[in-house]
């Protein structure tokens, strides 16, 4: 796929181009998801230009159509399987983490989500004989969890596994973590990981793993009371639309996580389900449960899935990351 500049959109010169790209719209894709009001009022332009752009942006984008079965059993024949370092957990996975689709891992504090979000940083980066996609990884760190040392020690980990003498340097560099500071700022974020797969895409080490850890924390915290409850899923319904498109321009694999609560918690319903409730119904979802069981060993629970029996699969996390208990 080359790439396609909002300059080369029909009705776009210069000087559009740069109130588009100020207002946000930073991408066709952008823009081909936006409603004419929206796009008019930030751009500063009229809206029947506004919606001639908008039509631009998604026949280049190629947003908004219907799609044939053959073409979307194309697309499914590219989907690659990510090694969790756990035989149960990858054959209950049916083989793996999927790219093309959000994996979502919802679980109390101390559950092992942020560690299973680091120990697929690194199996990704391993050739798919290993288990790997040959690629690289963005972090979006909500609550500051990401620990290089961390990452170190399960390079090391896998090193002692395969025989391998794998540098941890080599596998922090492609490992691009950025901190989100509040939901907006962790929503744009999304932009600029879709800048950087952009620039990644034709180089050794494409981007192949997205991770939001944690996907909820922000709007949880600031999305308070009833009244604001249909704005935060509104908001996190865009979110997640915008990472699922993700998967599906890098082909990779998107993992989101997501804290329940082991008390019952009025506001945001069923402890037991996650906050993100079932606004994600119709796209390619795998929900997984996580719970802590004795000592270093962890019961991953697949809730959802589009295609795969739901089971159970028994993982240990211990200093060299997730594997088999
Ligand atoms: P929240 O983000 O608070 O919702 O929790 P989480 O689900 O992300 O939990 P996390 O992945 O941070 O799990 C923390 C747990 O992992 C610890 O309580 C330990 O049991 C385990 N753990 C973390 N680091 C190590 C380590 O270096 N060695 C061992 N053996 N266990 C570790
Ligand atoms: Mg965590």
């Amino acid at each position: 796929m080359t790439e396609v500049l909002l300059e080369d959109l029909d009705h776009v010169g210069p000087a559009t181009a740069q109130k588009l790209k100020d207002a946000g719209f930073t991408t066709i894709e952008a823009i081909a998801v936006a409603s004419p009001a929206e796009l008019a009022n930030s751009a500063e332009i009229g809206e029947s230009t506004a919606a001639k752009i908008i039509n631009a942006a998604r026949q280049s984008a190629d947003v908004g159509g219907f799609e044939t079965g053959d073409l979307v059993l194309e697309r499914r024949k590219l989907v690659g399987k990510l090694s969790t370092g756990c035989t149960e957990f990858d054959e209950m996975m049916g083989g793996g983490i999927e790219t093309q689709s959000i994996t979502e891992m919802y679980g109390e504090f101390g559950s092992g989500k942020t560690q299973i979000a680091h120990q697929l940083a690194v199996n990704v980066q391993l050739p798919p004989e290993q288990g790997g996609l040959g690629g690289s990884v963005i972090m979006i760190d909500t609550e500051n969890t990401f620990r290089p040392e961390r990452i170190a020690q399960m390079v090391k980990g896998i090193s002692d596994k395969h025989g391998i003498e794998y540098d941890p340097e080599e596998f922090l560099k492609n490992i691009h973590v950025a901190r989100a500071f509040n939901s907006n700022h962790q929503i744009l974020l999304v932009d600029s990981a879709n800048e950087l797969a952009n620039e990644l895409k034709n180089t050794e080490m494409p981007v192949k793993l997205l991770i939001v850890d944690s996907l909820t924390a922000h709007f949880r915290a600031e999305y308070i009371g009833r009244g604001t409850l249909a704005d935060r899923q509104q908001k996190l319904n865009k979110h997640l639309h915008d990472i699922l498109r993700f998967g599906d321009l890098s082909n990779a694999c998107v993992v989101v996580t997501n804290q329940v609560m082991s008390k019952p918690d009025a506001f945001f319903g069923d402890p037991t389900k996650p906050i993100g409730g079932h606004i994600l119904g119709h796209t390619a979802t795998f929900r997984l449960y996580i719970r802590k069981s004795k000592g270093e060993k962890r019961i991953v629970k697949l809730v959802d899935s589009p295609n795969l029996p739901d089971g159970e699969a028994l993982i240990s996390v211990t200093t060299d990351g997730i594997g088999d208990a």
